[in-house]
């Protein structure tokens, strides 16, 4: 597979001088569709951070996904004015400046804020403009043996349906805010991956603890002001999430690229759509053949799961001690050649784009196509 997958890539970039880096469409359109298989009907919000490139976007809200959970207020204003409408920022703003820029222009209809606490409500109501629409934020991490354990992101101090009916009558009670959604994405299910059985048992108890809780809290923030949707889960999740009742949508993004994390699923298969090339520069001893550059760790706890991953010519291994470098990679158990080249696959979705100008496009054994990320745009958000 992996040496097909080298020859089809090759053929289709043959006049590219690497480093590189390519995505496949036809993987892509693939994986849109499988997110919206697995939503079976609910809409399916793009998560743009496991994307970064605006064409990849377009194509991901043509194939039928709905919306976007941006990543920060910037990005959702320069995307606002770009056309994109329905913009969600998962994370708190405390941006000044972008804060103001929303409550005074043209975007405040299209783009809706992260809030959990009552200085995320001050900041906005500081901006002063005209009614600005926020999301709660609601933890809907795993916490057994009374909270003496907790397991899932540190994001919301909201908890419990009290916790967020009383921030929802906040919001209420605020002239320049208007309540628009919920939020609470289960990072605990949705993003490790759920291959070996205790991981799957956590993952199981976690989400049915999670649906009653989701439904209260849903239910008591709706009884206080309307919700427009209720938003939750990520490509790991998506099936278990959109059957929740009190759930309107699922946010999902790195299924589209499929990155090395994502192999960690039993239940979906994401086909692999991202690569980057780099070239073989030289040979310090026959077993290892050294490549330009390669040194794109992933985010997230450092270890060997956040190093990116050789996949073609098949075999390929990185060196333990210098995992990809800054400057070079050595590979091991290859017959490269100086010249040659090697295919890699990124640990993460979008963070492959903060390290290329444009992506190129290739379906079959064919390029159809070269779209800049946003950092080919001048745009780097975090
Ligand atoms: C709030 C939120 N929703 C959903 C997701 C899922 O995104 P993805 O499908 O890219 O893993 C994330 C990822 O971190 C997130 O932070």
């Amino acid at each position: 597979m992996t040496s097909d997958l080298g020859q089809r890539l090759d053929a289709a970039t043959a006049d590219l001088e690497p480093p590189f880096a390519v995505v496949d469409l036809d993987a892509f359109d693939a994986n849109a569709a499988d997110l919206l298989r697995r939503a079976a009907g609910k809409p399916v919000r793009l998560a743009s951070k496991s994307v970064r490139c605006r064409a990849l976007a377009e194509r991901a809200l043509a194939a039928g996904l709905r919306g976007i959970l941006s990543f920060t207020l910037p990005e959702a204003l320069w995307l606002a004015g770009h056309g994109a409408s329905d913009l969600v920022v998962a994370y708190p703003a405390v941006d000044r400046t972008a804060l103001r820029e929303l409550a005074s222009g043209p975007a405040r209809e299209r783009v809706t804020v992260m809030v959990d606490c009552r200085e995320h409500l001050d900041l906005i109501a500081a901006a002063a403009g005209a009614p600005v629409r926020v999301c709660l934020d609601v933890d809907a991490g795993w916490w057994p043996l009374g909270g003496r354990i907790r397991i899932g992101a540190k994001r919301s101090p909201l908890r419990t349906p009290e916790q967020a009916a009383a921030l929802a009558r906040e919001v209420a009670a605020r002239p320049g805010l208007e309540l628009d959604g919920l939020m609470m994405y289960e990072a605990q299910i949705a993003g490790v991956g759920n291959r070996g059985p205790v991981i799957r048992a956590m993952q199981a108890a976690s989400a049915r603890e999670l649906t009653r809780r989701r439904a209260a809290v849903v239910a008591a923030v709706r009884a206080v002001a309307p919700l427009r949707f209720v938003n939750g889960g990520g490509t790991g999740s998506v099936e278990r999430t959109a059957a929740e009742r009190a759930v309107t949508e699922v946010a999902a993004g790195s299924g589209l690229l499929a990155p090395t994390l994502f192999d960690a699923y039993r239940g979906f298969t994401p086909r692999p759509a991202a690569f980057f090339a780099l070239p073989v520069v030289r040979r310090p001893s026959p077993h290892v053949a050294t490549a330009l550059g390669g040194g794109y760790p992933a985010s997230g706890p450092a270890g060997r799961s956040r190093l990116p991953r050789p996949v073609a010519p098949a075999g390929l291994r990185l060196d333990r001690r210098e995992g990809a470098g800054e400057v070079q990679t050595p590979l091991l158990g290859g017959e490269l050649r100086v010249g040659d080249r090697v295919w890699m696959r990124h640990a993460k979705a979008g963070e492959l784009c903060e390290r290329f100008d444009v992506l190129h496009l290739v379906r079959g054994g064919e390029r159809v196509g070269t779209v800049p990320t946003y950092r080919g745009e001048g745009r780097a958000f975090l």
